[in-house]
């Protein structure tokens, strides 16, 4: 099989193209010849040494979510040779053969093909746990969310209309606008000098959840946003990253690591509000959560309240691209490799 492998972290040239041996199947597990893979930011943090769940796990294929047919699966499991699935796994999906437990496969729903499927697991599941069970939005809740046309930005904002919720998008670049509204944003936000201003006009008694994976500069604002009782839920740090730079800046990442904020238990009691943080990938072995989540993820799909968002497609061996392209933090919808 071909995988894309990290044997030592840095730039795009450390995402090598290795033949490896064919994994074989366990007992309960399935093996699936691998059509599409979701990339992910997590996959620049592995690909750059700076995901602390990757640590001492190098040389490492990086990778949380594929898409294919599967083609080994013990007699008397769920899955048969030849069934459409998408799958997660922790780490390993850039590969052209994954091996993973068969609970971790779902159906690739009807009318989806390869690439958009691989592209559901990681934002959706991630925007599913933020809004149910970290944030328990409500129906009627005003919510700010950022980055909302990025992968996890597009299913927030998808799950947050189902959940009649009203949300309020914000993004970096004014190209993003039009998808945000298609989605069920009430209004987008450009992320400007103003920005936050424009965000109190939209809700001037505050928002029910604010939604934030840039990390650095915006949190602190967006606490500032919350209506009393309001939760800040802090998924992810982009902004410790220089936009397109390939490479980390030890200096830079330091400076602006200084400059995440910090949220003093005093301060949330004392103004009823809360700072919430989680990571999906420490969840995969939730397997009750994951198949109920999933479930209901299908369900939303099969009754067409789910739409495809934009789908770009890079080859396996151009996984350098598909990072510098992520990295850019111009890009919409989901980015996937495809075989
Ligand atoms: N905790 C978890 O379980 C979990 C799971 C999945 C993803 N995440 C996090 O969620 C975020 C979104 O992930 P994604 O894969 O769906 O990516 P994405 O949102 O499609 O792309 C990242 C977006 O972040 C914004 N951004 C802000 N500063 C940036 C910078 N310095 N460099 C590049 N982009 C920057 C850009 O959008 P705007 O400029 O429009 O804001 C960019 O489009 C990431 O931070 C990721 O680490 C967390």
């Amino acid at each position: 099989m071909r995988a894309i492998v990290v044997s030592r972290p840095g730039g795009h040239s450390s995402l090598e193209l290795q033949e490896r041996p064919n994994p074989e199947p366990r007992p309960g597990e399935a093996r699936v010849a691998v059509k599409a893979i979701g990339v992910n930011f997590a996959d620049i943090a592995v690909r750059l040494g700076l995901y602390e769940a990757a640590k001492g796990r190098y040389p490492i294929v990086p990778g949380f979510e594929f898409s294919g047919v599967v083609d080994r699966a013990p007699e008397g499991g769920r899955w048969r040779a030849g069934d459409p699935v998408f799958g997660v796994t922790r780490f390993g999906a850039y590969s052209s053969s994954v091996v993973v437990p068969q609970d971790q496969l779902f159906p690739c729903p009807a009318g989806w093909d390869f690439p958009q499927c691989a592209g559901i697991p990681a934002v959706y599941l991630t925007a599913y746990y933020a809004l149910f069970h970290v944030a328990h939005v409500e129906a009627g809740d005003d919510l700010l969310i950022h980055s909302a046309a990025g992968g996890v930005g597009t299913a927030l904002l998808q799950l947050a209309r189902i959940a009649g919720c009203r949300a309020i998008g914000v993004v970096g670049s004014e190209h993003k606008t039009a998808l945000c509204l298609r989605l069920g944003a009430e209004a987008v936000i450009l992320r400007d000098h103003r920005w936050e201003r424009r965000a109190k006009e939209l809700a001037p008694s505050g928002y029910d959840a604010v939604f934030d994976a840039n990390g650095v500069s915006t949190p602190r604002p967006g606490f500032r946003l919350l209506a009393p009782g309001g939760r800040l839920v802090v998924y992810g740090f982009a902004e410790l990253l220089s936009k397109g730079s390939g490479g980390a800046s030890w200096l830079k990442l330091g400076w602006r690591a200084l400059r995440v904020p910090r949220f003093s238990p005093l301060e949330m009691t004392a103004s009823n509000r809360a700072v919430m943080g989680f990571n999906v990938v420490f969840l995969f072995h939730r397997k009750e959560l994951i198949k109920s989540a999933m479930e209901r993820l299908l369900g939303w799909i099969g009754e067409g309240k789910v739409s495809k968002v934009p789908v770009t497609s890079f080859p396996l061996e151009q996984a350098g691209r598909a990072h510098q392209a992520l990295e850019s933090g111009q890009t919409m919808g989901k980015l996937v490799l495809t075989l």
